[in-house]
This record gives structure tokens, sequence and C-alpha cells, in this order.
């Protein structure tokens, strides 16, 4: 946790962002894996964690933004619970480490909302995604939990997104700490690409990496030599020679804060030529939209960047033809470049997403397109300093998406199909930093991860 004053100070500055009414923050309960008291890996909610700090269930945070009161609601430990768990601080104990003093039972969290209610105050929350939040929120607020989510407050979504998506310098190193220990997550994985590894051993090897360094993986580790599966969970291939390994993984600290960081390693080693021909072409649309990121620019500027970069790659390997610009116009490099550049960085690995990406990645002055490919990417809007985003481009061989638009006969002005052909045994690359924007510019997070070709291969052939 971080020192008290940090969280009074994001307090004090939401209440300068609403007008009235309150707000309620609820901890995130534990959630069961396959009976009562065996549970997931305890998760706390991201904005509870912002605004209160606390790393534990069992809380629910209240901000009054007329009176200015803030209240937190929980219950101190009996002994039933000292027994299994050890003593533990009390509420208001806990309290006083994040700023607040008042405390309550968390049974009088309904009645004081039932109390404000009668007064006509609006209470304000954020859009939940757990199953079990929907429940006590419809409770608490008298919805159907099915009715819950659209009764979120849109001004405090707003007010949120505001203050969360402009990392402090507190933010920053956690961040980067999050990165380094990424890198020697990524230098480990780089090293165990070996023909006739099974995929599992490493993604093992590199989560418990991000375990022993007292946090958690930032999302389930995506590592696999069918890298042309974007979201690739299942780690069961034997590493093949000729191929190559996705690895898109980072780390979650115990404050939360997140790294996400992808690289493709040759199975052995070393690239052959037409890898290294797609791989130079992914590099230089990472290097070149990071290069070009500043604020006052558009991030989908940079979208755009990166997807003339591949097709201007892959024009001179043979794979697309025709003018440059007006086969990114028309979308014909979504068919290697499906998803979008990246997106924000924070609390959350998709930070601020729960909250709609369209309310977090865009807004009045720049609006999500609808073009296949590029509608999937998260955040447009212009950039500010302080803002946290990832970078990543990719390629990859997709082969029912490349018989569906051969098929609908798709793009034929820009794509050589009969090449495509040829690849279909490719897989995938993809490359991914994490930048914060600065007031002139940006800077790349972290320790330096291997990512020219000489440097992974290197790496990779390092003991
Ligand atoms: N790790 C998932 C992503 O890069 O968005
Ligand atoms: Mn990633
Ligand atoms: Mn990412």
């Amino acid at each position: 946790m971080f020192h008290k004053e940090v969280y009074i100070d994001r307090r004090n500055r939401l209440k300068k962002e609403m007008k009235s009414g309150l707000a309620l923050f609820l901890a995130n309960q534990e959630a069961s894996m396959n009976y009562p008291a065996n549970t997931y890996h305890y998760r706390q909610d991201s904005h509870f964690s912002y605004f209160f700090g606390l790393p534990h269930a069992g809380f629910a945070g209240l901000i009054d933004f007329e009176s200015g009161e803030e209240i937190l609601f929980g219950n101190d430990l009996e002994i039933d619970d000292i027994i299994w768990m050890g003593p533990q601080p009390t509420v208001c104990e806990q309290a006083a480490e994040v700023g607040i003093f008042k405390t309550l039972p968390y049974n009088k969290l309904a009645e004081t909302l039932q109390q404000a209610g009668t007064k006509g105050c609006d209470i304000h929350f954020l859009p939940p995604y757990r199953g079990e939040t929907m429940i006590e929120l419809g409770q608490l607020l008298g919805f159907k939990p099915s009715e819950v989510k659209s009764n979120a407050s849109m001004e405090l979504i707003k007010a949120v997104v505001k203050l969360k998506e402009i990392k402090d310098s507190l933010e920053i190193a956690e961040i980067e700490k999050a990165v380094d220990i990424a890198w020697l997550m990524h230098t480990t994985a780089m090293k165990m690409i070996k023909a006739g590894t099974i995929e599992q051993k490493i993604a093992g090897t590199i989560e418990g990496i991000a375990l022993q360094y007292g946090g958690s993986v930032s999302f389930p580790v995506i590592l696999s030599q069918d890298g042309q599966i974007l979201h690739n969970h299942n780690h069961n291939n034997a590493l093949a020679e000729g191929r190559m390994c996705v690895v898109d993984a980072g780390v979650e600290l115990q404050s939360l804060y997140a790294s996400d960081i992808t690289r493709t390693i040759p199975v052995g080693g070393k690239f052959n030529s037409r890898q290294k021909d797609i791989y130079e072409t992914v590099l230089s649309a990472n290097m070149d939209s990071i290069a070009a990121t500043r604020p006052g620019a558009e991030y989908r500027e940079m979208h755009f960047i990166a997807a003339t970069r591949i097709t201007e790659g892959l024009k001179a390997i043979g794979l697309m033809k025709g003018n440059i610009e007006d086969a990114v116009a028309a979308g014909a490099h979504t068919l290697f470049f499906p998803h979008g550049l990246g997106h924000q960085l924070g609390m959350d690995v998709h930070d601020l997403e729960g909250l709609g990406e369209n309310n977090v990645g865009y807004d009045e002055t720049t609006k999500r397109a609808s073009q296949f490919g590029t509608a999937y990417l998260r955040m447009g809007k212009k950039l500010k300093p302080g803002h946290v985003i990832t970078n990543e481009p990719g390629i990859y061989f997709i082969p029912a998406l490349i018989d569906k638009f051969r098929a609908e006969g798709q793009f034929m002005d820009f794509i050589n199909y009969d090449k495509v052909e040829t690849y279909k045994d490719f897989g995938g690359i993809r490359i991914e930093d994490d930048i914060l924007v600065t007031e002139t510019g940006q800077r790349v997070l972290g320790k330096p991860i291997p990512k020219t070709i000489s440097e992974v291969e290197a790496t990779a052939n390092s003991i």
C-alpha cells in the first residue's frame, strides 16, 4: 500500500470532479473455485484499491460529495476467524492506514444507503464485472442483478477515467517494477524455446517467476508456437524446429500495477530468412509507432503508422500489392493485423476497460471505427502526458481468415493470395512494449527486453 496521503489525495480529487450524491465502492468478495471454502487467488477490485488501498475482502467505501464524509464499512474479526487466519488489525486501524476516520459494521451499509436514498441522494457506483457484486449491489440499491450494470453512474465513470488514466510518478515506478519482473520472465522464456520442449513447461516457469517476486500474472500467460491464435492459452504443443513461439505475459504486483509484454522467439534460437522478413516488418511497425507517440496526437494515428509499416513490409515481401495508402484505407492489412495497436495499462492490464471501452479509449472527438480489425482498437483518443499504453503490432497468418477473405473476394487488388497460401504454416509474430506518454514524447518503460533479431538470438543462445 502507498502512504495514506496518496489515498486521501485521490478521494479529494474525486470529490472535486463530482457534483453531488454519494459514491459506493465495494471491495471484491472471495470467489469460490470448486466448493465454498476453496477460493481463487484473491484479487481486490482495482477501483476500491485506488481510492481505499486495503487489499482484503469484506469492505465497502462510501464517499459523500456534499458533506465530504468518508466511511469504511467492515467487520472486526471474531475468534473463529483469528484461529484460521491469525490476528488482524481492527477495521479502525486499517481505515486509519488509508486516512479514513469513520468506520461502521458492514451490516450498517444497507441502512446507510437507504437513509441516503430517502433523502433523495444519488448513489453513484461503477459497472460491476462479477456476478457476486451484481447481486450485492442489486440487494443494496433495489435493482434486479440484471439491471445493475445499466444503472451505473456515467458521471462517476467519467470522473474515475479522468483521474486514473493519468499516472503519477508513484504509479509509473510500480509499472516499471512490473516490467522489470517481465524482463526476467521473457529472457528466461527466450532461453527455453528449444525443439521438443512442451510449451506448458515454459508457461509454468514464467508464471512461477511472477509468483516468486510476490505478484501474480497480470492475465493468463499466452504462449504458443501457434502464435496466429491471438490469445492462445493452450500450451500443449512440443515446440518444433522451424516455428516461432509467441510469449505474451506480464506480472501484476501486490499494488495491482501491471506489465504486459510480448516477444516472439524462433524455436532453437535462430530466425530463418522468411521469419526475419516478417519480424523486421513487425519491429518497424512497433518502433516507428512508438517514436511517433507524443501528447496531443491521437493514439489511432499510431495504429495507422503501424498498419502502414506492415503493409509496406508485406508488399516488399510480395504478400501484398498496390498502393499502400489505398490498401490501409480499405483495411486490407487487417487480414494480417486484425487487432488494435494497444490499450491503456495500469492497475488492470487493459486498464479501466470494465468501465466501457468507449468511455476509456474514445471521447466526444474520437469515435470508434466500425471497419473490421480497426474496430478492435481499444484506444483511439488523443494522448496526454501520464497515459501509459501498450504498443503491440503483429502479423499473423490465420488460415480460416485467409480462406474467408479469399472466398469472399476481399481486397483482391491488395493481396497476393497465391503467395499468402504458402504462409499458412507460418504462425504469427507480435511485439509488445509498455509506453509512458511524457510531456514531450514517450518513454518505453522498464529494463529493455531483448527485441531486435540480434538481441533475441543472443539471449536465446546464452546460458
Ligand atoms: N495480453 C493481452 C494483450 O496484450 O492485450
Ligand atoms: Mn499482451
Ligand atoms: Mn496488451
